[in-house]
């Protein structure tokens, strides 16, 4: 596909594209869900059976995220944004799946984060959202409703809806160009973006460490890590 004929790009990123920052992928081996149970620890049934358990799994994330910094596939992403807005080209939807703010650290300006902030919290009492970068108990109090007991980080839990679904799919739908860039493609709906996007007649990329879950799908796929391949991939666009 030459660059004259791409419009509109759909970006899904996953957990590869910040593993160079130093956060931890899900399902690579030493991977965070083979250290910990996520039965227990990332659905909504766990989180009543044992908030304490949950909450201490998040404050540690939310402390290695705030040591991490940005690398440069997360760089290459926001350079890319910015080309696509101010030559206007046409719609540019980065979509995550991390909970993650790397993205916005490195320079983009716009992101969806399907599965939520790992830096917001909000209370499940009075529905308050707001950023968190502390450590959170089952007895800290909403800072709107003062009520302890309530809050709960702002991530899609298994079992929970993604965000943001309507505009992913009116994205998808009318997509040129879709990227899917560090996931395994074993969680539903992301890993069934692809599909979406090449029933629109998309052209598709998979760039990661290995192949995934729905790597024959693609119609172009590079592996390696993402610091070399997204600069790479960013600068041929
Ligand atoms: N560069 C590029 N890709 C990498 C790198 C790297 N340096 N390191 C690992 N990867 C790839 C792996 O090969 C793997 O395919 O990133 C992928 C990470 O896959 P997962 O750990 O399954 O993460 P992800 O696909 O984002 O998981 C989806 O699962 O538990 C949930 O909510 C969580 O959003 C997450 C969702």
């Amino acid at each position: 596909m030459s660059a004259r004929q791409i419009r509109n790009i759909v970006i899904l990123t996953g957990a590869g594209i910040s593993a160079e920052s130093g956060l931890g992928t899900f399902r690579d081996r030493g991977g965070i869900w083979e250290k910990f149970d996520w039965q227990k620890l990332a659905t909504p049934e766990a989180f009543t059976a044992d908030p304490e358990s949950v909450h201490a799994f998040y404050n540690a994330r939310r402390e290695n995220l705030l040591a991490a910094q940005p690398n440069d596939a997360h760089r290459a992403l926001a350079a890319l944004e910015l080309l696509w807005q101010a030559e206007e080209r046409g719609q540019f939807l980065l979509v995550t799946q991390n909970i993650d703010d790397l993205h916005a650290r490195g320079g983009s300006n716009e992101v969806l984060h399907m599965h939520g902030e790992l830096l917001k919290s909000r209370c499940n009492h009075c529905g308050h959202l707001f950023e968190h970068e502390h450590a959170i108990t089952p007895n800290t109090p909403c800072p709107a409703c003062g009520r302890s007991g309530g809050l709960r980080p702002h991530v899609v839990w298994f079992g929970e809806m993604p965000l943001g679904l309507d505009t992913i799919y009116e994205a998808l739908g009318a997509c040129d160009l879709f990227v899917a860039i560090g996931t395994s493609g074993t969680v539903y709906p992301a890993a069934g973006f692809v599909t979406e996007a090449k029933a629109a007649g998309a052209w598709t990329v998979e760039l990661s460490l290995q192949p995934g879950e729905v790597s024959t799908l693609f119609d172009e796929r590079h592996y390696g890590p993402a610091t070399k391949l997204v600069p790479e991939w960013a600068e041929r666009v």
